[in-house]
């Protein structure tokens, strides 16, 4: 059974809970969770990264900022491409590790607070991240507010193929967040940032799921990362129907 996460509510089997378990290890900062993943903490790495930067063709010298950056592989990416990366992660671990990746290209902030002014960034990168903000809708409020009018914005995300808001999991479930295609799509225009493309990539989530199954053991212990509920406690037997998808979304002049 899984050790680390953050907080799980679950009910033993054997009807003593429920009960509440606590770490303050978030999935993305799990060694086991890590070794799966690679750098690029997000199913398809930087194979995603260069289609969204194959399709906006960004001129040399943009200003762009991945915002959740993690441990900084797409930060990295973006300053060897000769773009002018910055990125911030609201996990001092991350942010640190992405600041040793990239020196002085990296700080620790929260999405809901972009220390930038308005309009500064020709474009900002959110991979994996949206679903797991705790307040989407001030995290996408900033992030609309830095990129400059005619910019964009490149999301890749769980999302609900089938089900409610909420299926995805609870509390510190990777998939708590997820919305269906065309909420997700929806909450995007609300902030002024219409999606252009939309590409399914579910097959990147098949992919990195596979291996999580090989670094810890069990696919219900994949399950509990991306839903939050642990192994044997109640919910654990729902199976959200989760998808990963790619968006291109202009900022509105
Ligand atoms: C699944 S990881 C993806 C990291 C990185 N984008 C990547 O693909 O490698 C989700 C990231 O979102 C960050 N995050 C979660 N909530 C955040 C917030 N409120 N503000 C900034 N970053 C946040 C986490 O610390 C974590 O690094």
């Amino acid at each position: 059974m899984a050790t680390q996460g953050a907080c799980w509510a679950w009910t033993p089997l054997d009807g003593t809970g429920p009960t509440v378990r606590c770490s303050d290890t978030k999935p993305y900062e799990r060694a086991d969770v890590r070794l799966a993943t690679g750098d690029a903490i997000r199913p398809g790495g930087l194979a995603l990264t260069e289609r969204a930067l194959d399709v906006l063709d960004f001129a040399a010298g943009s200003r762009l900022l991945d915002c959740g950056c993690g441990a900084g592989a797409t930060l990295a990416h973006l300053a060897d491409a000769g773009f002018r990366a910055v990125g911030c992660d609201v996990s001092a671990v991350l942010a640190a590790e992405a600041a040793g990746r990239v020196p002085g290209r990296a700080l620790r902030a929260e999405a809901g607070a972009l220390p930038f002014a308005s309009g500064a960034f020709e474009g900002v990168f959110c991979e994996c991240v949206l679903s797991a903000l705790d307040q989407p809708e001030a995290g996408l409020e900033e992030i609309a507010r830095v990129i400059v009018p005619g910019g964009y914005l490149v999301v890749s995300d769980l999302y609900l193929r089938a089900g409610e808001p909420g299926s995805g999991g609870t509390g510190a479930g990777c998939a708590a967040g997820a919305l269906p295609r065309e909420l997700a799509e929806a909450r995007l225009a609300r902030h002024g940032l219409p999606s252009v493309v939309f590409e399914d990539h579910t097959r990147h989530l098949i992919d990195l799921s596979c291996r999580l199954v090989l670094e810890l053991g069990s696919a219900r212990e994949v399950m509990a990362v991306l839903t939050g509920r642990e192994p044997g406690c109640a919910g654990d037997g729902e199976k959200p129907r989760l998808g990963y998808g790619l968006w291109i979304c202009r900022k509105e002049a």
